[in-house]
Formats: structure tokens, sequence, C-alpha cells
């Protein structure tokens, strides 16, 4: 039987939490997977009214580019809005920042329902364009707000709930058939205000993160009442020291700047992790598996509504497994866990790779194949899909976790882009080769966890970046 430490956790927690990571992971996995099930009418409402505008239908080719567009700016958005994360959470504070956000939401909203109504698939592009920032702002403003409202033994835990919920959005998604109809795909898309509306009611019920109040504007009245509201009592006389410690630790640089970041060695090490964290979370095949899914349920004979169930046992499975790892990351640890998914995951993948060759020659190999889809995806719930979302939280101190936030996450979008944009190509040259492309970089992430990433389970930030001291300057000069 599994025993979650629930010490620490209350209602207040639970309710700033949810208020939090419904209103920011949904809107994000929502995006992800809104534009699957109606692209094909999208489509066609395109061609029809680029005729009714010019009296030409789009060409293939000029078909293909819009929609090209429409879903690769909304990475764009996300690069940017990742890089806007230090900024805002600075600027308006995490909680501030997470609010105002929401107006990209509305916005994009606005876009969406009204572009059928208006003739315009450009306000259907802008929308993507700005709800890509909104989800890119989420990212990293979100995860930074939970990991600094939780409790030390917490904090893991707490930061996973970005990825389950964001899981959990994805398989609604999947779920969907209803609203992706000629009518009805407008509204479909608007629904992303929701989030946004739900958020704007609950989060401003919940109190700014006390570690910002504390270290970035020194209001510590403010900052304690902000604590005690968290933890449920008042007795929160040693969180408060040791948020002070970081203050005194960061009052010598109030906030780190890019330059700072990459060529001061005790915070670069901390960076060249977070970003290796990120890219390994999107350049671990877990898109090619996904796409390739559809193709090998089809291979196994799976009639169209057997895929379906296949695809939603996918979905099922990736929400359990985050909710496993959940608990777990306390446990075991962050290393361990992103040791544990990506050995798995790589694996997994060479033999996916196998029974791609001999899917011809050995017909029952197909049925293996479909386990095979579904193991990846769990080992990449194990620690892959979640960990690398705040785990850039816990490597820095108040005054450099915006920045590094920034680049981690406009990192993690770029290396998203990056794939949504070459894997196609690349299958369409290399077939089921493509596979050993990730089997090497899967090698290559294994080996940098194993030998760079520290574990942070448990430890308070002045400790973890003490390490990064160590490592810079070695041992006996700190
Ligand atoms: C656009 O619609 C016209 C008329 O139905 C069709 O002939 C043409 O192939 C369509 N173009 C694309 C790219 O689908």
């Amino acid at each position: 039987m599994v025993i979650i430490t629930v010490g620490g956790l209350n209602a207040r927690l639970a309710f700033a939490i949810s208020a939090a990571a419904f209103g920011s992971a949904f809107q994000h996995g929502f995006n992800l997977g809104v534009i699957n099930a109606p692209l094909n009418i999208i489509r066609h409402w395109m061609n029809v009214t680029n005729n009714e505008r010019s009296g030409e239908y789009f060409t293939e080719t000029e078909q293909t580019m819009v929609i090209s567009i429409m879903v690769s700016i909304y990475c764009v958005g996300g690069m940017i809005g990742g890089a806007l994360t230090g900024f805002f959470a600075e600027r308006f504070g995490r909680k501030g920042g997470l609010l105002l956000n929401n107006i990209f939401a509305l916005v994009a909203a606005v876009l969406f329902g009204f572009s059928k109504m208006a003739n315009s698939y450009e306000m259907l592009i802008i929308g993507r364009f700005v709800i890509g920032i909104n989800n890119g702002l989420n990212a990293g403003l979100c995860p930074m707000y939970l990991s600094e409202i939780a409790p030390v033994n917490l904090r893991g835990a707490i930061g996973t709930a970005y990825q389950l919920v964001l899981t959990i959005s994805i398989l609604i998604m999947g779920l969907d058939t209803i609203l992706g109809t000629d009518d009805l795909w407008p509204i479909l898309l608007a629904l992303t205000g929701l989030p946004a509306i739900f958020q704007l009611a609950a989060l401003p019920v919940c109190p700014e993160s006390p570690k910002f109040l504390l270290i970035t504007k020194d209001e510590p009245v403010t900052a304690q009442r902000a604590l005690t509201w968290l933890r449920d009592t008042t007795n929160v006389q040693d969180e408060m020291g040791e948020m002070r410690n970081e203050a005194e630790a960061s009052k010598l640089v109030p906030s780190v700047s890019l330059r700072e970041i990459l060529t001061n060695p005790t915070l670069r090490i901390p960076l060249v992790i977070s970003m290796m964290m990120m890219i390994a979370q999107q350049l671990s095949g877990i898109n090619a598996v996904i796409f390739f899914s559809t193709d090998i349920y089809k291979s196994a004979g799976l009639s169209s509504e057997a895929a379906l169930n296949a695809t939603i046992a996918m979905g099922t499975m990736n929400v359990l497994m985050t909710f496993a790892s959940l608990v777990m990351v306390e446990k075991f640890g962050r290393k361990t866990l992103m040791l544990a998914g990506l050995s798995g995951m790589l694996v997994d993948v060479f033999l996916l790779f196998i029974c791609l060759l001999l899917k011809d020659v050995v017909p029952w190999i197909s049925y293996f194949s479909i386990f095979l889809v579904i193991f990846f995806v769990v080992m990449f719930a194990t620690g892959p899909g979640s960990i690398p979302w705040f785990f850039v939280t816990e490597l820095f101190a108040q005054n450099a976790r915006p920045t590094a936030s920034s680049i981690a996450v406009a990192i993690n979008w770029t290396a998203a882009f990056l794939v949504g944009l070459g894997f196609l190509p690349l299958h369409e040259l290399a077939g089921p080769y493509v596979f050993l492309i990730f089997v090497v970089l899967l090698i290559g992430f294994i080996l940098f966890t194993w030998f760079k990433v520290p574990e942070t389970k448990g430890r308070t930030i002045d400790e973890i970046t003490a390490v990064f001291k160590q490592t810079a300057y070695g041992a006996n000069s700190v």
C-alpha cells in the first residue's frame, strides 16, 4: 500500500495548488490537444473561406502552408511566453503574473470564437499565437508559484501537479468528438477562456508567493501573513527563518541578469542542467511514439474504434502514472525517477524499433508493439514528463530563479517546435530508423543525468545552491 506523506498539506494549500494548476496546466494541455479533432474541418473551412473572399480555392501547397503556420505559431508564442516568464514573475509577482496572463487567454478565446463568423482564418492564426504566449507563461509561472508555496517535503509532489493536470486535460481532449463538428469548433476552441475565468475567480483568494514577498519585495509582514495562510498555522517561524537566510544570501545580487547567469559558473552549471532536463523531456521521443501509435494500431489490425480505445488507454495510463510519480518523487527522489524513466524509454524504443522492422515478417509482433507504445508513455510519465517543469525552480535561489525559468521554459518550447518541424521529414527519409536517433539521444540524457544532476529531494534551496558552489570552485574554497 502506498502511503502519501501529507505532512504540511492542508485544505488552503490544496486550494491554492488547484487554483494555480487547474487554471494554468489545464489551459496548456487543452491547447496542446484541442486542434486535433477539428483539424480537417478547419482545413476545409479555410479553403472555402478563401474562395468566398478571393474567388480562388487554396492549392494543396497553400493549404498545407496555412495549416503549418497555424500549428507552429503556437510554439513560437510559447517560446516568447516562456522567455517573458522572468519579467512577469519579477514585475507582477508569481500570482500577479498568473492572473495577468489570463488576459491573453481571454483575447485568444474571443479571436477563436468569432473567427468563423468573421470569415477570417487570420484571427484563428493570431489566436493560436496569443494562446501560445499564454501557455508559455503558464509553463514558467505556475511551477514557480507551486514550488514557492510548497513546504520542502512536498515541493516535488506539488511541482508534479502541473504535469498531472496537463495529462488530465490531454486525456479529456482526446475523448472529445462532440464539439469538433462543422458549426461548433469555434466554441470548442473558445472554451480556452474557461480555465482563465476559473483562475481569475479562485486565485485572488490565495496569497502571493511568500518568498516573492519577503525576498524580492522585502515585505516581511505580508510574507509572514501569506505563509500563515498557506500553512494554516501561526507556527511558521522556522520557515520564515529559512527564507530570511535565502534573502540574506541574495541581498548582494538582488536580481540576476541574463549575462550573469551565463558567465557565473555557480549559476551556469544548474542552468545547463535545467536546460538538459527540458531538452530530455522533448527529445526523448514521446511525440514520435504518440505519432506512430496510430500506424501501429492500424498495422495490428485494430478497428478504428479499438484504436480509439487504445489511445484512451494510453492517456489514462499517462494520468495514472503521473499521479504515481507525484507520490514517488518524494520517496525516491527526482534523479532516480528521471533515470528510471529514461532507461525504461531507452529499452522500450529500441524494442519498438526492432518490432517495426519485423512487423511484416512476424504478424503477432504488432500486438507487442501496442504494449510497447503504452509502456513508453508510462515510462515517460514516471519522471521525464513532470520533473523538468519544476526542477529548474529547485536549482536556483530566489534572485536567479525567474531568469533561469525564462531560459529553461523557452528552451523547452524551442525543442518541441524543432521536433514538430523535423520529425516528419526525418521519418520520410529514414522510416523506422528514425527511432535510432532517440536511442542515441536517450543514452546521452541518461549519462548526463547520472553524472551531472544532483538530488534535490528534501533539501532547502540554500543546501542545493551550496552544491553548485562546491562544484564550481572546488570543495576547499567554500
Ligand atoms: C478546396 O476546395 C475545392 C472545391 O471543393 C477543391 O477542389 C480543392 O481541392 C480544395 N483544396 C484543397 C487544398 O483541399
